[in-house]
C-alpha cells in the first residue's frame, strides 16, 4: 500500500483490507475475525430474497438482518448498508442512518455517492456517523443488471470517479467502495485519495477487496456469475451432494438409524 497513513477508524491499514458482505448470523460467527471488515450488505435483496434488483429493500429488512449478523461479531468493523430511497435528502438521510445504527451497532454506513448526494456524505459526517462512499457502478440505480457497464473506460470517466472520490473524501467519508470500474480508474482513485479504497469488481489497485459470501462460496445457484466473482468454494456442489445422500438415506430406511431416534 503506498500511503501508509492510511486509516478506517484509527485503524492503521499496514496490508490490503479483506471484507465480506453477508446477511446471517451463522455465516457471521464463521467469518467474524477472519476478515477486517463485514457488510450487511442491500444485495440481500437479489441475492437472499431473489429480487430482480436492490430497490425494494427495506430499512426494515436491513435492520432485522443488521441486528441478527452484528450481534454476532465481536472482532471485526461492521458496516451496514442504507437500502433505496432511505436518503434522498440529507435529513431524511440522518434520520434513517441514526435509526439503523443504533438499531444494528453497526459501526459504519454505506450509501451509494454521486455528485448530488455529496451533501448527505458532509450532513452524517458532521453528525460524527461514519460514511463509507459507494462508487463506480451503484446498483441502486439499475432495475435491470443486465444493463450495467463497466465505469471508468477512458480518461474523461477517470476523471469524473476521481473527482467524485476525492469530494467525498473532503466531505467526511472514511473510507470509499469502488464497484466495477477499470484498473486504471482504481490505481488513479487509490493513489489519490488517502482514505481507504475497497474494490468489487475494481482490480487488485485498492487498499482492500468485498464480496459477497454467496459468491465466494458459490451459492448463487443457477445464475451467472459477474467477471470478478472468484469461486473460493463450490459450496453448490456439496449441498447437492449432502441433499441426494439424505434423499437416498431416507429411501433405503437408513435415516434415521437407532442414533438419531430417541429411546
Ligand atoms: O450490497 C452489497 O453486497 C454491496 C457489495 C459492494 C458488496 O454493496
Amino acid at each position: 500500500m503506498k500511503k501508509k497513513y492510511k486509516l478506517l477508524l484509527n485503524t492503521k491499514f499496514t496490508k490490503k483490507i479483506s471484507s465480506l458482505a453477508i446477511y446471517s448470523p451463522a455465516v457471521a460467527e464463521i467469518v467474524d475475525g477472519n476478515v477486517d471488515i463485514i457488510l450487511v450488505g442491500d444485495s440481500l435483496g437479489t441475492t437472499l430474497y431473489g429480487m430482480r434488483n436492490t430497490q425494494s429493500v427495506s430499512l426494515s429488512m436491513m435492520k432485522a438482518h443488521g441486528k441478527a449478523v452484528i450481534k454476532n461479531i465481536k472482532k471485526s468493523f461492521t458496516m451496514i448498508d442504507m437500502p433505496y430511497n432511505t436518503y434522498k435528502n440529507k435529513n431524511q438521510a440522518l434520520r434513517n442512518a441514526q435509526d439503523l445504527l443504533r438499531y444494528t451497532k453497526a459501526k459504519m454506513i454505506k450509501l451509494e455517492i454521486n455528485e448530488k448526494k455529496l451533501e448527505i456524505v458532509k450532513h452524517l459526517s458532521k453528525n460524527n456517523i461514519n460514511v463509507v462512499a459507494h462508487l463506480g457502478v451503484t446498483p441502486q440505480d439499475y432495475k435491470d443488471f443486465s444493463k450495467i457497464k463497466i465505469k471508468g473506460k477512458n480518461q474523461n470517466e477517470i476523471n469524473i470517479l476521481k473527482n467524485l472520490a476525492v469530494n467525498c473524501e473532503i466531505s467526511g467519508a472514511k473510507a470509499i467502495l469502488l464497484e466495477c470500474i477499470t484498473e486504471k480508474a482504481a490505481k488513479k482513485i487509490t493513489s489519490t485519495v488517502s482514505i481507504p479504497s475497497i474494490g468489487i469488481g475494481a482490480s487488485k489497485n485498492c487498499d482492500g477487496q468485498i464480496l459477497v459470501f454467496d459468491d465466494l462460496i458459490n451459492l448463487k445457484i443457477g445464475k451467472k456469475k459477474p467477471k470478478f466473482v472468484k469461486k473460493f468454494l463450490d459450496f453448490e456442489k456439496l449441498l447437492k451432494n449432502a441433499v441426494k445422500k439424505f434423499s437416498q438415506e431416507v429411501r433405503e430406511k437408513k435415516f434415521p438409524s437407532k442414533k438419531y431416534s430417541y429411546h
